[in-house]
């Protein structure tokens, strides 16, 4: 056995070696990041401009380190959630198996503040499962005439706001001279389009309610797409629609939704469910949040007729 010591490389030999060290571990970062989180090295690279343990700071050493730092924070940038870009889409007829329906007119905006509304919807139930607090920043997307709109404005008070969308400019009238009635001061009418609602890019809502509207969208990937951007992380979509299962629901089969559909294609645009109300007397009423919310999710109880 050989009890020689090993010998010392001569300094010039240890920049060089080095040099080589770090430069493999930088193209190695580069050329594939981990699927998990690289392992720590055992030795800091230098910093510019402060000397190594060893004094070594020659401009290669430098470079190649600060391309292992870089490095390093590009793999750390890919473990992150990505934003997908905006879909590409063109007006639709029918999504993932539905067949859309037609905007409803501004014509028969009447309908929408009929006087048994509340009877026949409960809608009195359905905005107390909101959970509007006064300060909260709501959209009230496809807001029509506003039947929604006034009373969350009320709730939220002078600090809160709600975002009232529609497609309609005659319906947005409709819903301006209800407002001036009741001289609320914090309701912002917008007129969206049809791929888009047009919400102010530094707004994260609380909350985006959809009453009878999102089986309307000609776009919607898009309009999903727009509403998860805007959503805060805790931020949820109320979304409400004529139950499709339930025959004794008297509204034209286009305007109806199944929890299937809805879950399919909510799940599909990174959307997850996180509650549900199942007493409503003719609507499902699901709420989602963005699929990487602090919210923990649920599955969707199967509908069960009364
Ligand atoms: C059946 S009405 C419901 C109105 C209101 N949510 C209510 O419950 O009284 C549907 C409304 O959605 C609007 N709408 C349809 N597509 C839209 C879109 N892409 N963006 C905003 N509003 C839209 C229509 O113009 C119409 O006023």
């Amino acid at each position: 056995m050989s009890k020689r010591t090993p010998r010392r490389l001569p300094p010039f030999l240890q920049r060089v070696a080095l040099g080589v060290w770090v430069c493999t571990l930088a193209t190695a970062s580069l050329a594939a990041p981990p699927a998990t989180a690289p392992a720590p090295p055992t030795q800091a690279p230098p910093v510019a401009g402060q000397p190594t343990d060893d004094g070594l700071t020659t401009p290669e050493a430098l470079a190649t380190a600060d391309a292992a730092r870089a490095a390093a924070q590009a793999a750390d940038d890919a473990s992150q959630p990505q934003e997908r870009p905006k879909p590409i889409e063109e007006p639709r007829t029918e999504y993932l198996g539905r067949t859309l329906a037609e905007p409803m007119s501004h014509l028969g905006a009447a309908w929408l503040v009929r006087a048994e509304r509340d009877l026949e919807e409960n809608a009195s139930r359905a905005f107390k499962q909101l959970g509007l607090k006064p300060g909260m920043k709501v959209c009230d997307l496809g807001c029509g005439n506003g039947y929604w709109t006034l009373p969350i404005a009320r709730d939220l008070g002078a600090e809160g706001r709600v975002y009232a969308v529609d497609i309609q400019v005659e319906m947005l009238q409709q819903l301006k001279a209800r407002v001036a009635g009741r001289e609320l001061t914090n309701v912002t009418p917008i007129l969206g389009d049809v791929d888009n609602p047009r919400l102010p890019e530094d707004v994260k809502l609380d909350l985006i309610l959809q009453v009878d509207v999102y089986h309307e969208f000609s776009h919607p990937q898009s309009m999903l797409w727009e509403m998860r951007r805007s959503l805060a992380p805790e931020g949820v979509i109320a979304l409400l629609e004529y139950r499709e299962e339930d025959p004794n629901v008297p509204i034209k089969p286009l305007h109806k939704m199944s929890k299937a559909q809805i879950m399919k294609e909510y799940q599909a645009n990174g959307f997850k469910l996180v509650r549900e109300y199942n007493e409503l007397p003719w609507q499902h009423l699901m709420f989602f949040a963005r699929d990487d919310s602090p919210l923990p999710e649920i599955l969707p109880e199967p509908f069960v007729p009364k």
